[in-house]
């Protein structure tokens, strides 16, 4: 098993009237797992188990989340010092490469993000064949895979053709994201300014016209970063998951992340940020108070989720909902803009957390539940709110799709099944059915 962690007694499966022993194997911080690669050899049984609640799909060394005390670590630093100190590419290079930049390691790797973030001129058609109406995350994930084209290296997953690689793909996600805002609202393409930092060039991106260059005031644009750091990784969730299935079978980092793009926008995962919004200006349009909604929630057959609240890991506040609070009040402030939204998603979740349904089923706020507010408070349109989250995301997607490339022992993931379908039967000629 891999090198950190460390072997504890073995667990005893009674099975059958016999008793099966399997190793069991703690990480850094005290987490146990179950070996079972070879229980079926052992016990021609499998595991079942739904939406992999209980199954850990590899070991990993870079996001630690204690779900039950509200924990999340980069690398082993937390996410509140990462928030406070640090700045997205910052972030970006500790989780892939595993330790904080020297100074001339991060001057280096800011400034190649900056030289390439223009994308190939011939790239630009693709844009052409989307509608105007199309949602910006297939366009995303699809021209993440229309660059690959253009990388060289693509399988690379060590040295200098990785470097670049992943430089490359943190620097155009940016410039993509933002062509794509301007195919939605018809406007004509702004070119990246490579003397702008990451989140103010995006910025400017999407809201500079031919007349009138955007400049973002730096508290946006502190504000903008600091969404990208808290985005930036989540251990297995389904999206990175998704990037280190499809990578299992030694497809390239453009493919993988690709189809992270596409696990990430369901409204159950990143999606959710966009329903936040959604639900708390159909509340504050409609007249309901904030209870009426609880108890629409509570009724099952509304088929109602308080979006932005639960989580399958997180029993306790999500620790990025908090850095977000805090930091809701002072972005609205500094924009002056509508307090309004923040208001009533205040009063949702203090009438949630004091109601039996949500604290029996341990749901408290998660990262999307104040992200949206800071975003629509930006001025960013609601369609590209998990654009934004793939853009954080991306450092953390290249980090585990490096991982896995990096450990020898990692397999093509395969998972089994129990089959439930017909018994053996014969085919029934059509003339006779
Ligand atoms: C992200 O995995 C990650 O790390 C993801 C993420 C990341 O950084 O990558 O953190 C980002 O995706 C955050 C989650 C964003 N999604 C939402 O906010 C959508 C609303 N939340 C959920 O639908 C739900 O809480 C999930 C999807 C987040 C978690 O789903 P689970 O773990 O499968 O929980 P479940 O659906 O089995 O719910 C358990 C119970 C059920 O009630 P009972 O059947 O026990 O009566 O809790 C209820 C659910 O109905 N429940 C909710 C609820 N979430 C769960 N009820 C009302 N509102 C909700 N939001």
């Amino acid at each position: 098993m891999s090198d950190g962690l460390h072997e504890c007694k073995n667990a005893m499966l009674a099975l059958e009237g016999s008793t099966v022993e399997l190793p069991v194997w703690e990480g850094t911080e005290g987490e146990r797992g179950i070996d079972i690669t070879q229980l079926r050899g052992k016990t021609s049984h499998i595991t079942l188990d739904s939406g992999f609640a209980n199954t850990g799909s590899c070991v990993s060394k870079i996001t630690f989340i204690d779900g039950e005390k509200g924990v999340l670590r980069y690398r082993g630093i937390p996410i509140e010092q990462l928030a406070e100190h640090s700045t997205f590419l910052e972030t970006a290079w500790l989780l892939i490469y595993g330790e904080l930049p020297m100074r001339e390691q991060l001057k280096k790797f800011s400034k190649t993000v900056a030289e390439t973030s223009l994308i190939n001129e011939s790239l630009h058609y693709h844009f052409e064949g989307f509608p105007r109406t199309a949602h910006p995350m297939p366009m995303i994930s699809a021209m993440i895979n229309a660059m690959g084209c253009y990388q060289p290296a693509l399988y690379a997953s060590e040295g200098a053709d990785f470097d670049i690689a992943a430089a490359r793909l943190i620097a155009k996600v940016s410039t993509i994201s933002a062509f794509a805002h301007k195919k939605t609202v018809g406007e004509p393409f702004r070119y990246p300014h490579p003397g702008l930092d990451y989140a103010s060039n995006l910025l400017h991106m999407m809201f500079s016209v031919p007349y009138r260059r955007y400049n973002a005031k730096p508290e946006v644009a502190r504000a903008l970063d600091r969404i990208l750091i808290l985005h930036a990784d989540h251990e297995q969730n389904c999206s990175t998951s998704t990037v280190r299935m499809v990578g299992s079978s030694r497809a390239n980092l453009y493919a993988s992340v690709s189809a992270g793009v596409c696990a990430l926008w369901g409204p159950l995962h990143g999606g959710a940020n966009m329903a936040v919004i959604d639900m708390l200006e159909q509340i504050a349009g409609s007249g309901l108070t904030t209870r009426d909604f609880i108890d629409r929630v509570k009724d099952k057959s509304s088929h109602t989720r308080l979006m932005g609240f639960g989580h399958r890991v997180y029993k306790n506040f999500d620790p990025r909902a908090k850095i977000l609070k805090e930091q809701c009040d002072a972005v609205l402030q500094a924009l002056g803009a509508n307090q309004r939204i923040l208001e009533i998603a205040i009063e949702l979740e203090e009438a949630a957390l004091n109601d039996e349904y949500f604290i029996e089923r341990n749901l408290y706020p998660n990262v999307d539940f104040y992200s949206g507010i800071i975003l629509k408070a930006i001025g960013i349109p609601v369609n590209m709110f998990t654009v934004i989250f793939a853009i954080g995301r991306m450092p953390g997607w290249i980090a585990h799709w490096r991982e896995m490339s990096h450990d020898a022992a990692a397999r093509i993931n395969r998972p089994r099944q129990i089959y439930a379908g017909s018994p053996l039967r014969d085919y029934t000629p059509l003339k006779m059915r």
